[in-house]
């Protein structure tokens, strides 16, 4: 397939949490590609920087320096174009060019190609699969940095509808469980504003304990009302809460101080009481160790590092030597280029790890993660449930479902 760039362009723009961000223009015949950049609040030590130290400005003076190495590149050369910019910028995390031009390159680019050859995204990227559908994770009840004080210390309260078999009502149910959460919060606090951190999950004045509670009914009502099951899940964002300092835990806001080992058995607890199906960073992001021993513990719970592997395939093979885990978040922009998350996914693959293709707490518009997620055939695509930016990928799946499908949902074993 070829699909050679005639021309680029780059610009700030805002993502929705209002931050600046990179958008890239990439040109391929009389076709526009584009992507704008996300961006993490709660980022893992190891990812790409965003923007070089001179800022979103300096990302794009450096940019007018580059660009014109990418003119004449075939789009469709994902792994190439990843290349490309690593000969461009061979420092560790795209220290000069900043990953989030790197990021809006690399998707634009494939954006450009899919437009010009006519062809969807997630082809572009992979088209020797049979396509199946992620199943949708959707937070519904956060805290942590994606809220402010009084909401719970745990960033996110998840719900997944493992039961689904219609990409349709699999986004439904979660929408389901998010209005449910509501009217359960409202029932414990009938002061409740109908506060909403910054992937629209409710941020409510409840503990972590009232928290969980609230989203396990709520995904048991929802599953009744729809007949299959819906289950929950967590993410603990623990590297949020740690102290490297100390080595102790801090859940500031419940003023609840945890040691290593008490971490480890605060994780089992609610994994015994709650069953999620889905507890994401349990442990902060250099503990492959403690990663491994929950891994071993569990037997229904799928235990998925986001900080621990920042979409790095030698960060993944380090983890997978001792079975750190069984699932990872693969989100471009933590390793800055789309050809670079594709080993990734592959690493994981081989390595039988679950893949959940990943939004971040501040995004664009673009609903190409849904591509993304069906190229890398990810078993879940973790994109909020409701706002904008989020629906936006969902409804992308909808779509795609119409024009390509009917896909089935990914099989996995719950
Ligand atoms: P972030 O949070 O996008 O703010 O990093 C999401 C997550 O931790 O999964
Ligand atoms: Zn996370």
């Amino acid at each position: 397939m070829e699909a050679k760039i005639r021309d680029l362009k780059a610009r700030i723009i805002f993502n929705s949490r209002g931050e600046k961000t990179i958008e890239a223009d990439i040109i391929v015949g009389k076709f526009v590609g584009r992507a704008s950049a996300p961006a993490g609040a709660s980022t893992g030590g190891g990812e790409a920087v965003a923007f070089p130290t001179s800022g979103p400005e300096g990302a794009i003076q450096a940019f007018k320096q580059y660009s014109q190495k990418i003119v004449g590149f075939n789009a469709c050369d994902i792994k190439g174009l990843t290349k490309l910019l690593h000969k461009i910028d061979p420092s560790p995390f795209f220290n000069n060019i900043g990953g989030s031009a790197a990021f809006a390159i690399t998707v634009a680019a494939v954006n450009a190609a899919s437009k010009s050859l006519d062809l969807p995204m997630f082809k572009i990227i992979n088209d020797n699969r049979e396509f199946a559908h992620p199943f949708p994770l959707g937070n519904v009840l956060g805290g942590g940095k994606h809220a402010g004080e009084g909401s719970p210390d745990i960033q996110e309260i998840l719900s997944l509808p493992v039961g689904a078999k219609k990409i349709f009502d699999a986004i439904y149910a979660n929408i389901l469980v998010h209005k449910e959460v509501r009217k359960l919060i409202e029932k414990k606090d009938p002061t409740f504003a109908g506060g909403k951190g910054d992937e629209g999950a409710w941020a409510p004045h409840l503990n972590d304990l009232e928290a969980l509670d609230v989203v396990s009914t709520a995904v048991n009502n929802v599953s009744d009302k729809v007949g299959f099951k819906v289950r929950m899940g967590i993410d603990l964002a623990s590297g949020s809460i740690f102290d490297p300092k100390t080595g102790i835990y801090n859940y500031s806001r419940r003023g609840m101080k945890l040691t290593r080992e008490e971490q480890i058995n605060f994780v089992l607890s609610i994994i015994d009481k709650f069953s999620p199906t889905y507890a994401e960073d349990p442990l902060f992001e250099d503990d492959y160790e403690g990663f491994a021993i929950l891994t071993k513990q569990v037997k229904h719970t799928f235990i998925v590092g986001d900080d621990l592997f920042v979409t790095n395939s030698k960060r993944l093979l380090e983890g997978a030597k001792i079975s750190a885990g069984n699932g990872v978040i693969l989100k471009v922009n933590q390793i800055g280029t789309l050809g670079d998350a594709i080993d990734f996914a592959n690493t994981a693959k081989v390595n039988k790890y679950v893949i959940a293709a990943s939004h971040r707490s501040g995004e664009g518009v673009d609903p190409h993660l849904a591509h993304i997620a069906l190229g890398v055939s990810a078993e879940i695509m973790k994109s909020g449930v409701v706002g904008g930016e989020r629906i936006a990928k969902l409804n992308e799946l909808i779509r795609i479902d119409e024009a390509y499908g009917p896909f089935k949902m990914m099989d996995v074993n719950w």
